[in-house]
């Protein structure tokens, strides 16, 4: 698709400066200190990150090479050094705030927990022995599919420790992507629960593993269940051990697995514009050092602070602002197990209340939701311990962001919108909020280091204000990606296939306004984002047609007020398309189905049957005309290629 024609009529003038109380107590709060680290990065782009690597990591073996472009796009950061990233987040810590809690949280029935540092380093410690004890060693992958619960946060730091690869999937995922992703990975373990607690409901994990292992997985050698809800489920002592068995005469410390910088952290699924989920591949000592920057550039971060990102460990949000950057930093995290809106939709605020949250990070389709529950909610609770907010996952509409900044805010607060991928492991894009004034819907301006540009179809840097073009990143950055699961020649042709190999690809769209702010407009492949999570169309398509009734389907997204996002399904069957398009048994069935394959949040909202789909001379579907067609518009695209004129009635349900 040509992003050449795109520009943007959406033009948010509102600037909003923060507040001088604010800009008192950050720690960048001048403009020239900004503009100092930026003009180090752009003079000597190397010395910039190697003397920032040596300031904020601990390395057991000092690093000499700071960055390898021999294989490009290959890159290698920091790689003859040495180092652990659980020691990084936990152990250098314990001498002056071990006694700090480390980790706060809450289950949705309100069952409280704090963990000291102390307490989560034992914690970790047993746990990686434990992983040991069982065979698990340096290089081995290991799936997590957890709940969200410091259990999941302890096996994904006890893997760091001992140098295993985890892979976390998120809980909301079906046995099938469960399945998918273990056997892609060759993961020899899973480590899962009983159950979790969301929406007053048991998510029934440890059933749904049982069911991806039934159907294959023959890489799995154990399976480590949580005791999360206490209900019963299957056990096959052959091949499960309790957690609480697993620990059980564990010592309490690890010497930690030193590995290279360049060793694989984790990987971690995500769609993209086929049908198979990539394997995202993050090293250890660049991803490290982008979640610890981040934490101090966008979210300010001090000692005392209570920092809340209300992502799940299933994401990556939930990996570098969750389990990572806030104890790499010394922090507090808070976790909250649940729903929003259990028992009502005041949760997240009083969250914020008792645990007196300062800085707290969401996604814009959890604040519309909230938004639309009224003020009077908020407005019950004491919020006056916010200092910052945040967004991440998808473009925040300015009214949504008022209401946050209003109403959540209490207009004091900045808010820090922050750009970023699954394969870019930490923000790029997003305010340093001492310095840089906001505007509601911009992410602002590209963190010190990042080299964003907005260019055209030949790789030119757009000048021109809110002119549309391709969001790209001209220089590696640390925290990067480094390649996908087995799969080196698909990284390449996805993030790499134009204006000579040179520039990172994001897949979105952006502008650039006159102050040079960035303006997310959306993605450029097939990637829908639904709630803030990304799903490939042609994943919920492969799915459809895995239906015994179904002979072809194409997705597209249409805008919902909510969700960022709603799924729009046309479905061709196999046999006579339902009278008058209507099928309700069917529609259930198809929903049900999809949510079974991939998980709930692929499920079509809407479901359009036709006799044929749209497609061009050369039988390529025609997905902007079903675009239109789902937002309802007027078509305006040629539609003479059709074989049958009735279809278009067909997709627009008035046949
Ligand atoms: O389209 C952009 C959107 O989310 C995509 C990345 O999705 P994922 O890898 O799942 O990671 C989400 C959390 C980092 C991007 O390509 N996106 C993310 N943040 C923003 C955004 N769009 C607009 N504004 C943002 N702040």
């Amino acid at each position: 698709m040509s992003v050449q024609n795109i520009d943007s009529v959406l033009q948010e003038e509102r600037l909003f400066p923060p507040s001088s109380d604010f800009v008192q107590a950050a720690a960048i709060n001048d403009a020239e200190t900004l503009a100092a680290l930026r003009r180090r990065a752009e003079e000597d782009y190397e010395g910039f990150w190697g003397d920032l690597a040596r300031q904020e990591l601990d390395w057991q073996t000092p690093f000499n090479n700071i960055l390898d472009q021999s294989r490009a796009p290959h890159f290698r950061w920091f790689h003859d050094g040495r180092l652990n990233v659980s020691y990084n987040c936990l152990d250098r810590h314990l001498e002056a705030r071990g006694d700090h809690p480390a980790i706060i949280f809450e289950g949705e029935q309100h069952d409280i927990k704090t963990l000291s540092y102390r307490e989560l380093h034992a914690q970790v410690c047993r746990f990686a022995n434990a992983l040991k004890a069982q065979g698990i060693a340096k290089g081995d992958r290991v799936v997590i599919y957890m709940p969200m619960t410091p259990e999941a946060v302890v096996a994904m730091q006890a893997c760091a420790r001992i140098g295993a690869v985890h892979s976390v999937v998120f809980g909301g995922f079906s046995a099938e992507s469960l399945k998918d992703r273990i056997e892609d990975a060759g993961a020899r373990m899973l480590i899962t629960a009983d159950g979790g607690n969301r929406g007053g409901k048991i998510i029934p994990l440890k059933q749904a593993a049982d069911k991806a292992l039934a159907h294959g997985c023959p890489s799995i050698e154990r399976v480590v269940v949580f005791k999360r809800t206490g209900h019963d489920v299957d056990f096959n002592a052959e091949r499960d051990v309790w957690w609480h068995d697993a620990i059980d005469g564990m010592d309490s410390s690890c010497e930690p697995e030193w590995v290279e910088a360049e060793h694989p952290l984790f990987l971690l699924y995500t769609s993209g514009s086929t049908g198979k989920p990539k394997g995202i591949q993050h090293a250890s000592g660049g991803y490290l050092l982008g979640a610890i920057l981040t934490m101090k550039w966008v979210f300010d971060i001090k000692d005392d602070d209570i920092y809340w990102c209300t992502a799940d460990v299933g994401w990556i949000t939930g990996h570098t602002y969750v389990a990572y950057g806030p104890l790499a930093v010394g922090s507090t995290a808070l976790i909250y197990e649940g729903a929003p809106t259990v028992p009502d939709s005041g949760r997240f605020w009083d969250i914020c209340e008792r645990h007196k949250v300062s800085v707290f990070y969401t996604a814009p389709t959890a604040i519309r939701a909230l938004m639309k529950c009224g003020d009077d909610i908020p407005a019950k609770y004491d919020l006056s311990t916010l200092r910052l907010l945040g967004t991440v996952g998808e473009p925040i509409n300015p009214e949504a962001w008022i209401w946050y900044h209003k109403v959540i805010g209490g207009e004091r607060c900045p808010i820090v919108d922050t750009w970023w991928q699954t394969e870019t492991g930490c923000n790029m894009i997003a305010p340093v909020p001492g310095v840089v004034a906001t505007k509601p819907g911009s992410c602002t301006l590209p963190l010190p280091g990042v080299m964003a540009d907005v260019v055209d179809d030949k790789g030119n840097s757009i000048r021109e204000p809110n002119k549309g073009g391709y969001l790209v990143i001209t220089k590696p950055w640390p925290s990067m990606l480094r390649t996908i699961w087995g799969d080196d020649e698909r990284y390449v042709s996805t993030y790499w296939p134009k204006f000579d190999g040179k520039y990172y690809l994001a897949g979105d769209s952006a502008r650039r306004d006159k102050d040079g702010y960035f303006w997310i407009m959306g993605r450029i492949d097939d990637v829908l984002n639904v709630s803030g999570h990304r799903l490939g169309t042609m994943e919920v398509e492969s799915a459809l047609v895995a239906h015994p009734r179904v002979a072809e389907a194409a997705v597209v997204g249409r805008p919902d007020e909510i969700k960022g996002e709603a799924i729009f399904a046309y479905v061709v069957l196999k046999g006579d398309r339902p009278e008058g398009g209507v099928d309700r048994a069917l529609t259930k069935e198809l929903r049900a189905w999809v949510a079974e394959q991939i998980g709930p949040i692929a499920k079509p909202d809407d479901i359009r049957y036709a006799d044929n789909l749209p497609k061009t001379r050369s039988g390529k579907i025609m997905r902007r005309l079903l675009r239109s067609i789902a937002q309802g518009e007027e078509i305006t695209q040629d539609t003479s290629t059709l074989e049958n004129e009735g279809i278009l009635l067909q997709l627009q349900g008035k046949a």
